[in-house]
């Protein structure tokens, strides 16, 4: 029997009906990839987890040769959270010679972490998009954490008709606020404690917008929270930034775009943090 399709969901829509939900991390794994693995076992008939330090991420200056790892507790904290198969692939198997193909996602990745990372968010596209094409999932889990790597891969999806399913997923936090991050490890006592700054000040200027309605400059916000941040003698402001969620567009107040992000990458010591929050106001 001959099929015509004209459309690509509907050509796509032969596969069999399993559905395969993915997880793609660096490892040293915390509840913040649990969380992930969890709504992935919920919506998913499959779950796959990938560990793999992508050395493509990191610049000449980062914590490539420091990254943690930890692959048995890895396992143990995969297992708990009902992941079915682990990839975990050496640096030969993922690139047994150098990548001539590269994947440049522009617009999105022009501010934020793409500005103070330059190369970061190309060695994402690649790993992302080779993880993609290896694992062939149905669904791929991303934690808001990184909230400007998911505007990426969203776009990147779209662009190249992938026919993945991004499905981003809230931070997950310690109990007095901190992110969850494989980084926190690094921290010192003292720059632990300085550190919790950067959810409180985000939680606070939450309330604040929400009370105000979106009427605040986002200039002065962001001034406002430079301010309270630069009160930590530890805390080493990479940025502060205010702007429309996804597209990563500056705003000049917070009601401007439908759903704004205040994005911040503070170092702290030798660890560079992140943490953002998402206010909806239209
Ligand atoms: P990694 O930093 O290991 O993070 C893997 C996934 O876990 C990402 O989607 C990240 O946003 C999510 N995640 C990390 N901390 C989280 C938290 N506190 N709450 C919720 N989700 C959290 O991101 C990467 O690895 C890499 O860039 C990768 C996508 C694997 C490509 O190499």
């Amino acid at each position: 029997m001959q099929h015509l399709r004209n459309t690509i969901s509907n050509l796509r829509d032969e596969k069999p009906n399993i559905r395969i939900g993915f997880v793609p991390t660096m490892g040293f794994l915390h509840e913040g990839h649990a969380s992930l693995l969890q709504a992935a076992r919920q919506q998913c008939d499959i779950v796959v987890l990938s560990i793999f330090v992508n050395p493509l991420q990191f610049g000449p200056n980062e914590d490539f040769e420091r990254y943690p790892r930890d692959e048995a507790r890895d396992l143990a904290l995969a297992k708990a959270a009902g992941t079915d198969i682990v990839f975990s692939p050496s640096t030969a198997e993922m690139y047994p010679r150098p990548s001539k193909t590269q994947i440049l996602v522009s617009g999105v990745t022009e501010r934020l972490c793409g500005a103070s990372r330059p190369g970061h968010f190309d060695g994402v596209g690649i790993v992302v998009t080779k993880l993609f094409q290896i694992i062939q999932p149905d669904a791929a889990f991303f934690g808001m954490k990184d909230a400007q790597q998911v505007a990426v891969i969203k776009q990147l999806v779209t662009d190249l008709n992938m026919p993945v399913e991004i499905v981003p997923c809230a931070i997950i936090r310690e109990q007095d606020g901190l992110a969850m991050s494989s980084r926190n490890v690094y921290l010192q006592p003292e720059e632990r404690e300085q550190a919790l700054v950067l959810s409180r000040t985000l939680k606070q200027v939450e309330q604040k917008v929400i009370e105000m309605g979106g009427n605040l400059p986002a200039s002065e916000l962001q001034q406002a929270i430079r301010k309270q941040i630069e009160e930590m003698p530890l805390a080493d402001i990479d940025y502060v930034e205010i702007l429309a969620y996804p597209d990563l567009e500056p705003i000049e107040r917070m009601k401007d775009a439908k759903e704004a992000i205040i994005a911040l990458a503070v170092r702290f010591g030798k660890t560079r943090l992140i943490d953002n929050v998402i206010i909806q106001l239209q």
